[in-house]
């Protein structure tokens, strides 16, 4: 079989550690040092798909609907978000890493079918919490994928976002009937109790990581107004 090439490497902040881009053939792969395995692989994207279909599924033919995408990866989620949302949509996707910008502008572009070059995309260098802080009433669909789930993996200040604080903050960030979306590798209970508390309703998907098959992978939806 063919060896990996590293294409690129990037630090994460805070000591967040390292993310490497490696080929071999048309397969790409994020590492991140630190966890066993990998981070991504664009051979198994089928619940970064969900995650967009089921936190924008109410958004249909909305117009001018205002999505946020967290984080980048290879571009999967904002691909499938950008397939089911209107051409008057805006679609902002905040990635912490710059060389996961630069990736997705080069080599991993074709992943996902070069969601960057769509003019209804707006990219944010840096912090999704810093975006959604800044926030108030300003999307309808806020979609978080940037760790393994609710809890911070890729960068220790992610933490912040699946606490009652974070998701306060997320509440505000939406419009009146807006929805979150947060990607998991499985369950927690403990969140979508906190999820309750913050007043959202919520529902809890199991979706898997390949069409009708892989592993079994989460979808948090919380909806803010009426019920889902
Ligand atoms: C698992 S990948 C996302 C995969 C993506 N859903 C897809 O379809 O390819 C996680 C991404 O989130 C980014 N990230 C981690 N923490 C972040 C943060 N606080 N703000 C923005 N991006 C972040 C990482 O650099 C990485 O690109």
């Amino acid at each position: 079989m063919k060896k990996w090439t590293t294409l690129g490497s990037a630090q994460i902040p805070n000591n967040g550690g390292t993310l490497t881009l490696a080929q071999r053939d048309a397969e790409f792969s994020i590492r991140l040092s630190g966890i066993r395995g990998e981070l991504m692989n664009s051979r198994v994207h089928g619940s970064e798909e969900a995650l967009a279909q089921l936190g924008c599924a109410r958004l249909g033919e909305a117009t001018g609907a205002r999505v946020l995408v967290g984080g980048m990866g290879m571009g999967f989620t904002l691909a499938a978000t950008l397939d089911i949302v209107a051409p008057s949509a805006v679609v902002t996707v905040a990635e912490l890493i710059p060389e996961v910008i630069e990736w997705n502008r080069g080599p991993l572009g074709e992943c996902a079918g070069q969601p960057l070059q769509d003019p209804r995309t707006r990219v944010h260098i840096g912090d999704v919490a810093e975006l959604i802080a800044a926030t108030e009433d300003g999307f309808d669909s806020v979609l978080l994928d940037v760790d393994n789930g609710p809890e911070g993996l890729t960068h220790s200040d992610n933490q912040w976002l699946y606490s009652l604080a974070g998701l306060r903050a997320i509440h505000r960030a939406l419009s009146g009937e807006g929805t979150l979306a947060v990607w998991s590798a499985g369950p927690d209970p403990l969140f979508v109790i906190r999820l309750k508390k913050t007043g959202f309703h919520t529902s809890v998907r199991s979706v898997r990581a390949r069409p009708g098959k892989g592993s079994h992978h989460t979808i948090f939806l919380a909806k803010k107004g009426a019920a889902l």
